[in-house]
């Protein structure tokens, strides 16, 4: 069958067997191999992308069904003047992967929380990252650097309005 949908903010399209998974339409059709496969039993959230705007696990959803609709990926994530986002900064600055399998699922979840919670409560990163697993950090460093962007992106805000 035929899908198409706009991932990163381009329009691809390909022929595939029903049955493929958008994490592997991503890697395998288009090279984005930002996205990992990590399980078979839906539990690591290292596939986690953006449909339309929402986090998702990619190996829950299949690429047919994203057929239409608008994917982002961690590729995705890179400013357009080039520069890093500012999660993926904090997870530079606080040492917040170790291996990187988990990573960029993390920076998604991480993005799409600061995007509606500007300020969140070490519970609230928490609770957002819940669904997600990493198996090297104690999740400490996690935590930190999504602090880290949050008090970045404030800084920047602070001084935006004092210009
Ligand atoms: Fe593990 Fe999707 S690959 S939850
Ligand atoms: Fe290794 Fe998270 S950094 S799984």
């Amino acid at each position: 069958m035929q899908v198409s949908m706009i991932v990163n903010g381009e329009q691809v399209s390909g022929e595939i067997e029903p049955r493929l998974l958008l994490v592997h339409f991503l890697r395998d059709h288009l090279g984005l191999t930002g996205t990992h496969w990590g399980c078979d039993t839906s539990n690591c959230g290292a596939c986690v992308v953006w449909l339309d705007g929402e986090p998702v696990k990619s190996c829950t959803v299949l690429a047919a069904t994203a057929s239409g609709h608008e994917v982002r990926t961690v590729e995705g994530l890179e400013r357009e003047d080039g520069e890093l986002d500012p999660v993926q900064r904090g997870f530079t600055e606080c040492h917040g992967l170790q291996c990187g399998f988990c990573t960029p699922g993390m920076l998604m979840t991480a993005r799409w929380l600061l995007d509606r919670n500007p300020d969140p409560t070490d519970a609230e990163i928490r609770e957002a990252i819940s669904g997600q697993i990493c198996r090297c950090t104690g999740y400490a460093t996690i935590v930190r650097s999504i602090k880290w962007a949050a008090a970045y992106e404030a800084a920047r805000r602070e001084a935006a309005t004092a210009d």
